[in-house]
């Protein structure tokens, strides 16, 4: 019975989107798809399950595509406390064409609220009221929106006071363009019955084609600012960033228990001269040579650092091997790739899976 006008509370399922290719990411995502690269010590993919568990969802649709296989094996043996089902599609369909893909995995009725996070996404976001807006302004699709101080990189969402989306705007080119610092955050509420809608059986963009049709159409599409933490993990220093906050505590995640100056996962050796600070992870069972520093930086598992390397805002792939005296900073290094004594990568320089430099080499990359 629901009385007055107490809130039922019903199950709720969501999609989380993983399966795109990750190219900005480059080399890193050639062996695992971003989604779960390790971020503080776990797959980023743990952090956004487990805060949707603490939000309520009790079920949980991994649409995936490119290496589906790696999300397989590492569900089948995960218990995240939460009902994971995975759904492949075959050939990739876009975030529209796997939102509709991924709901025939879901049990709920046409009534009820579904949330769509995209899969590399760190956010504060809470989660619970942007479901109940949804619901009460019965809308079919609400979205979580962030203000960012500069949005020209971004498709803007501008909304009238009452939280109702206005446009879709692609990224502006103009000062006059941009009438609005909010940006589509990456989350959204879909009322079931809206993504039935969906064409089914090809690619489609959720961004480009869906929002911008249930607007004209006259939908009721709403916008819920949060002022939260946000950042798109999709580009390699905002990735290193983004370790760096959930390490420090600036990110709020589940996974991480105890937030501090550095993460040094198990078996990892550091010798007693070298430094590891600024939310720097040290993946398990890697190894860190006399007098080295690491600052603001993710080493992933069984990598060896040589003598002396200075390493800053970098990421270090997994088995990964750097010589003495590298210097490393805004950079990327492959997994399994060997980097010879005495180079140096600097702007934006990236190493390739495998790739072997030879010693004594200064590297620049004005690749952002
Ligand atoms: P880039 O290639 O670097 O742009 O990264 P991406 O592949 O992640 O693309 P983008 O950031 O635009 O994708 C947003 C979200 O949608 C991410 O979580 C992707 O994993 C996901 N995604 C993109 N395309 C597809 C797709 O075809 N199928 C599925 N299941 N997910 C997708």
């Amino acid at each position: 019975m629901v009385r007055g006008c107490e809130r039922v509370s019903p199950m709720r399922e969501a999609i989380l989107l993983v399966g795109g290719q990750g190219t900005r990411l480059r080399p890193l995502t050639i062996n695992t798809p971003k989604p779960m690269l390790p971020v503080a010590g776990v797959p980023f993919t743990v952090h956004q399950i487990l805060r949707a568990r603490d939000a309520g969802i009790t079920r949980i649709v991994l649409a995936t595509s490119y290496r589906a296989d790696v999300f397989a094996s590492f569900i089948a043996d995960a218990d995240l406390g939460i009902d994971v089902v995975i759904a492949t599609e075959e050939v990739p369909l876009g975030t529209g064409g796997a939102i509709r893909f991924a709901s025939s995995f879901l049990e709920g009725g046409p009534q009820d609220p579904v949330v769509i996070f995209n899969g590399d996404v760190l956010t504060g976001l809470d989660i619970d009221a942007l479901v109940n807006t949804h619901q009460d302004s019965a809308a079919d699709v609400t979205l979580y929106l962030t203000q960012v101080a500069d949005p020209r990189a971004y498709g803007l969402v501008p909304t009238s006071p009452e939280g109702r989306v206005l446009q879709f705007l692609e990224k502006p080119q103009t000062p006059e363009e941009i009438v609005t610092d909010q940006i589509n955050a990456g989350c959204y509420v879909f009322t079931r019955s809206v993504i039935e809608g969906i064409p089914e059986g090809r690619p489609v963009s959720v961004e480009r084609e869906i929002f911008p049709e249930l607007l004209a159409a006259g939908q009721t599409v709403m916008g819920v600012v949060d002022p939260g933490y946000w950042l798109d993990l999709g580009q390699p220093m905002d990735f290193v960033r983004g370790s760096v906050d959930l390490v420090v505590g600036n990110a709020p995640s589940p996974a991480v228990v105890n937030p501090g100056g550095s993460l040094v996962l198990a078996e990892a050796v550091i010798d007693a001269t070298a430094r590891v600070d600024g939310g720097t992870t040290i993946g398990v069972g890697s190894r860190i040579g006399a007098n080295s520093q690491i600052n603001a930086s993710v080493v992933f598992d069984s990598a060896v650092i040589g003598s002396d390397v200075t390493i800053t805002n970098s990421i270090i792939g997994e088995g990964s091997v750097i010589g003495d005296s590298c210097v490393i900073s805004d950079s990327v290094v492959g997994d399994f790739a060997q980097v010879g004594a005495g180079n140096e990568l600097r702007a934006g320089a990236r190493v390739w899976v495998n790739a072997q430099l030879g010693d004594r080499a200064i590297r620049f990359s004005t690749d952002k």
